[in-house]
């Protein structure tokens, strides 16, 4: 059990610079990818946070060459690969462990692997993960414990997502650049980690069009690893950014957000700007400053470029802080709005519609409480929430937090929070 915690002091205004980690969420595809080249790859702008740790781990465990990281650089792959299997203990603690099983069935022709974990909305299921993979030919045996794919020859096809997936989109095109022949993957993600990781393919020799689209097309080498060699840099993470943009209006303090892209912001800077904040942008900063009182404004969540679901729970928090109502409504994931009823504890006026809709009537004082991390996007949500409140709080369960966030405590004290890591 977790015995870490942290310790805020809310109702401090921040000011000052704020500087933006890459993106968890395009390292954790790039990793893996690592293991499809002959000769190794260069990473920079790692973030150096819990989930990059276990896939650093699950891919050791394989075999793979990783070299310490150097700062926020890493040399890795270009080594031969021990054993399609993926180890339970780690890969059962995070969901993009999955991600991994992609590449080995492509190089290894089998890979065993349990079902992904992680926290309360981690145990999602893997049904279009395995359609793709089935769609290519690839014949698939599950028990209790794990899943065992196989596949003696890959063969590239036409896969239409029934519904649309980042991981699954992304694990489908690192499966698909060794396979033989075309692949179309029709109703694809079109997050930027997607067109980022195909870039990176693409410099390293893999053949990807359309990534970024909703039709993404592939050409397999049949077998042959890729090239390799080159290095990548991380793009910067958007969830971070639209975190602590909101965390400036939350505070209405002056904070500028840099090391960031603002072109990957705009439907959070948008939402903003319509609740009355004021924001100004540069090629790599935004910024954003008190402005007239917020007003309540309505949110639903949809895959890019529309609202994120990764920032539904701080804004949320931010909602409560706004002149009259707001409806929030969760499309993409079930159970992601769970953290409410915490929300609601610490003096948030809220009103539960059914598991996907709530409606917040604001502005409320919230108050300072003991409150528990159901995963890591809501955990930055009580982080936000404790620091607008009044008194002290306690945020456990903070492995969550760490999960994707580098040293958060570090960053938010030299903007001026009052929060201490203890345990
Ligand atoms: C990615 O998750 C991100 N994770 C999530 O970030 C993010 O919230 C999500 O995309 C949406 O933007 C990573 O990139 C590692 P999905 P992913 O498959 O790809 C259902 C964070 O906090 N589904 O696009 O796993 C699923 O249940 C994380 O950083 C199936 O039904 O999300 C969900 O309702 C959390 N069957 C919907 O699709 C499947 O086989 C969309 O999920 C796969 C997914």
């Amino acid at each position: 059990m977790e015995m870490a915690e942290f310790l805020i002091r809310g109702g401090k205004k921040i000011k000052g610079e704020i500087e933006v980690r890459g993106a968890k969420n395009s390292a954790l595809k790039i990793l893996p990818a690592s293991i499809l080249f002959a000769n190794p790859i260069g990473i920079t702008n790692l973030p150096l946070i819990e989930d990059v740790f276990r896939m650093l781990e699950l891919l050791k465990a394989l075999g793979i060459r990783v070299e310490k990281p150097n700062g926020r650089s890493l040399k890795l792959g270009g080594s031969e690969v021990k054993i399609g299997h993926l180890r339970s203990d780690i890969a059962e603690r995070f969901r993009a462990s999955i991600v991994l099983a992609g590449p080995l069935l492509a190089i290894g022709k089998t890979v065993t692997f349990p079902h992904p974990g992680g926290c309360v909305i981690g145990k999602r299921p893997i049904d279009i993960f395995l359609d793709g993979w089935r769609s290519m030919g690839a014949k698939i045996r599950s028990n209790k414990s794990s899943y065992t794919i196989e596949a003696k020859r890959l063969v590239g096809s036409q896969f239409i997502f029934r519904k649309v997936s980042v991981t699954a989109t992304e694990t489908l095109m690192l499966t698909a650049v060794l396979a033989h022949g075309k692949t179309v993957l029709k109703n694809a993600a079109m997050e930027p980690e997607i067109s980022s990781l195909a870039k990176f393919l693409n410099k390293n020799g893999a053949k990807i069009k359309g990534a970024g689209t909703s039709t993404v097309e592939i050409i397999g080498t049949g077998g042959k690893l890729l090239r390799g060699g080159k290095t990548f840099q991380v793009i910067p993470d958007r969830i971070e950014a639209g975190d602590f943009l909101i965390l400036g209006a939350a505070l209405k303090s002056r904070l500028r957000v840099i090391k960031c892209n603002p072109e990957h912001l705009e439907a959070i800077i948008t939402m903003l700007r319509a609740g009355g904040a004021n924001i100004k942008s540069g090629h790599d900063w935004v910024e954003i400053r008190p402005g007239r009182a917020l007003s309540g404004l309505d949110v639903t969540t949809r895959e890019y470029p529309g609202f994120v679901t990764d920032l539904q729970a701080p804004f949320t928090v931010l909602m409560t802080q706004a002149m009259g109502d707001s409806m929030i409504f969760e499309t993409v994931f079930d159970g992601r709005l769970n953290y409410v009823e915490d929300l609601v504890r610490m003096g948030a006026n809220v009103t539960i519609l059914d598991p996907h809709r709530v409606l917040v009537h604001g502005p409320t004082k919230l108050h300072g409480r003991e409150i528990e991390s159901p995963d890591l996007r809501a955990g930055l949500a009580f982080i936000i929430a404790a620091m607008v409140a009044e008194g002290n709080s306690v945020v456990k369960n903070i492995y969550q937090i760490d999960r994707g966030y580098e040293k958060i405590e570090e960053r938010l004290q030299k903007i001026g929070a009052d929060i201490r890591r203890v345990g």
